[in-house]
């Protein structure tokens, strides 16, 4: 468990423009940043940044937090796990205590997972390094294809010994669990091995003997995978092997090369996708670092989802082969798709960047990657030059692919613009190009209309709710809602709860007096009165703190909420009560709104404490009433006499409402 003190040492460090940044590219607007949303796809930036307030907020999907929310909600941490991420950014040492058994469980699965990886990627190294096998074979391999020791390193590559169980016996001497090494992957259960026992080493071997080892790591630099080459030629073993999919290995999303390349894809917007782990490794050689593979899986939309978040622009080097045009056939419609601005770059001789970069210089390799890139649909459109000009069926073809294109772009303007360029080039007229885009556009639009986006609805489909749950009653009448004076008030109670009021108050003898109490208090205690408790259960949970810092002799602190380790906490503040906030504290520098708030706020929050109750109460009323319609004779008396009490209860509040008198 991590000390209050060291916790407190992390979130001073750890600045949220900063720790934002390394994930996705931020761009300065006024006091604050601006980018694309990691949290939902979207296209143009609607993720803000307040380096002043230590907070972020997404006005697309509402995503909002501090640093620490950041990191456990982007790299899927938990809380504790996401502090000694952030103390080992910022070099903050962390002396844990004891943590208890249940602490431990939770912690452990995951954590296991990431340990055998790093144990495993440091064990390859060190077996290329320093046995004799691994040198003249491991080590041998990687500089015959020309890698410098420092690139050798900057990738951690290893080497994993060709007998079958070296890695496993020895992973299993060092004390790791066999379970694990096959939970990762790093192991495979031998077919010797019956369910329902206990794994142990004689049951395992290594998956990757004999190969060179390529390690992949996640948005935050841990390993989690593997891709392991074969040295031999012998067309019938697999060239790589790659991890399985594992608890901490989600093939679709983790993109090779991206951890080493985010800061370089974010300096110079713009990213190199190639094919292979050897082309990003070759292209970091050759000084270009702004490079990943989609490695092993054709590209996905979650993998270009987290490019997006850094860079538009994305420059694809697919081979030349037959498989390389297959690949880049399959992932540029969907990188147009997601609004990226294409490039294509081609290589001479089938070369790829691997191969390419062997036989020319730094220099020379830079220069042509950057006077080579054409942008994809320009490219499309050129092909028609010559010959096709004057074939018609092929002319007709290469428009009918160019429309295509076009139309996947979500961006209106710039579609038009390219409308406009590939006419102009294909030498036909703007409007029967906008004709045909616009056809296949209505086809995409309808076709939209009727899913329901899974990104952000997570409800059923309006489709399979039965009729019985949308009664006609609802259709009628405006269904009640508390939301807003549920909020208004936590509001109040969260930036000025501890405003002194004086109030009437009747001692045991009924004698009246006044007595000063915190303006928080005051409404708690109204609340409790009249049992009244919150109806949005994301109110209700910050509320329950609050009472809770209360009873603990704890002045409520909006930092103490705004930092919260509860994200629900922690996000309803940021989003309710410090964007209100900064209102008034702008109001303040003019020595205006303050004062205003402040006297006005003991009258309005009782007015809004009323308000809010007697709007219940009528709630509550209405609800009793329709169950009269329906019950049994036996509970009719019983009813009535529940409705009588909260008549009652209203017309004490209705009188309270109408004669609001703060001293
Ligand atoms: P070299 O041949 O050593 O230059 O490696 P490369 O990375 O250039 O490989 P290649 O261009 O043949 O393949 C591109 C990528 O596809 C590789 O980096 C692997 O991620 C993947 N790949 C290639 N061969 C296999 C295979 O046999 N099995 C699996 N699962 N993936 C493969
Ligand atoms: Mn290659």
């Amino acid at each position: 468990m991590i000390p209050k003190e060291t916790v407190d040492k992390i979130i001073d460090a750890a600045r949220v423009e900063e720790v934002v940044g390394e994930f996705i590219t931020l761009k300065k607007r006024g006091a604050n940043f601006l980018g694309l949303c990691p949290f939902h796809g979207e296209k143009s930036p609607s993720f803000t940044v307040s380096a002043v307030k230590g907070i972020y907020k997404c006005f697309g999907c509402g995503k909002a937090g501090n640093s620490v929310n950041f990191i456990m909600d982007h790299l899927q941490l938990s809380y504790p796990e996401a502090l000694r991420w952030l103390a080992k950014k910022y070099s903050i040492e962390i002396i844990e205590r004891e943590i208890t058994p249940e602490e431990k469980e939770r912690n452990t699965e995951r954590d296991s997972l990431m340990i055998v990886m790093q144990y495993a990627q440091r064990y390859f190294t060190d077996k290329m390094l320093n046995s004799d096998e691994g040198r003249s074979i491991g080590l041998g391999y990687f500089q015959e294809r020309g890698l410098r020791n420092d690139i050798i390193e900057k990738f951690q590559l290893g080497y994993s010994l060709e007998a079958r169980r070296a890695f496993s016996e020895d992973a299993v001497k060092a004390g790791y669990m066999p379970k694990y090494l096959v939970k990762t992957g790093m192991s495979i259960l031998s077919n010797t091995f019956t369910e329902g026992n206990e794994i142990t080493v004689k049951d395992i071997f290594d998956r990757y003997a004999g190969r060179v080892m390529f390690p992949i790591q996640d948005d935050g630099g841990r390993v989690v995978a593997f891709g392991g080459r074969t040295l031999s030629s012998d067309k019938k073993t697999a060239k790589y092997i790659n991890s399985p999919e594992t608890d901490i290995y989600n093939k679709s999303k983790i993109l090779y090369g991206l951890w080493l390349g985010k800061k370089s894809i974010q300096n110079k917007d713009c990213c190199y996708l190639v094919e292979g782990y050897m082309d990003v490794i070759a292209m970091h050689q050759a000084g270009v670092e702004n490079v990943v593979a989609s490695s092993g899986t054709s590209l996905t939309v979650e993998q270009i989802k987290s490019i997006h978040r850094f860079t538009n622009n994305i420059i694809v080097l697919y081979d030349g082969d037959d498989a390389g045009q297959k690949a880049s056939n399959r992932a540029i419609p969907l990188l147009l798709e997601e609004g990226m601005n294409v490039k294509l770059l081609m290589f001479p001789n089938n070369d790829d960047p691997d191969s390419f970069s062997r036989k020319v210089t730094i220099d020379e390799f830079q220069n042509y990657i950057v006077a080579n890139a054409q942008d994809f649909l320009i490219f499309k459109a050129k092909k028609i030059t010559g010959e096709t000009k004057n074939d018609p069926i092929k002319r007709a073809g290469v428009i009918k692919d160019i429309v295509e294109s076009i139309s996947l772009i979500p961006d209106n303007i710039i579609r038009s613009i390219y409308i406009k360029d590939c006419a102009n080039i294909m030498e036909i007229e703007e409007s029967i190009l906008q004709l045909e885009v616009n056809k296949i556009r209505r086809k995409i639009t309808s076709k939209n209309k009727t899913s329901v986006d899974p990104e952000v609805y997570q409800g059923p489909h309006p489709d399979d709710i039965p009729q019985e749950f949308t009664p006609e009653v609802k259709q009628e009448k405006e269904p009640l809602n508390f939301d807003a004076e549920e909020k208004e008030l936590l509001r109040i109670m969260l930036t000025h709860g501890n405003i002194l009021i004086t109030i009437d108050a009747e001692d045991e003898h009924q004698e009246k007096h006044d007595l000063e109490i915190t303006l928080a208090e005051f409404i708690l205690f109204e609340l409790w009165r009249d049992e009244i408790s919150f109806e949005n259960p994301i109110h209700q949970t910050v509320l329950d703190e609050y009472i809770k810092e209360l009873s603990e002799q704890r002045l409520p602190n909006l930092q103490h909420f705004s930092m919260s380790q509860d994200p629900i906490i922690s996000s309803f503040v940021i989003n309710h009560v410090m964007n209100n906030y900064e209102l008034s504290e702008k109001w303040a520098h003019f020595g205006v709104y303050v004062s205003t708030e402040i006297s006005n706020i003991k009258k309005s929050s009782q007015h809004l404490l009323f308000s809010l109750k007697e709007k219940k109460l009528n709630h509550y009323i209405s609800l009793k009433q329709e169950l009269l319609k329906t019950c049994t004779p036996d509970e009719t008396q019983g009813i009535l006499q529940e409705i009588l009490h909260l008549t009652t209860l209203k017309s004490r509040v209705n009188k309270l409402l109408g004669r609001i008198v703060v001293k």
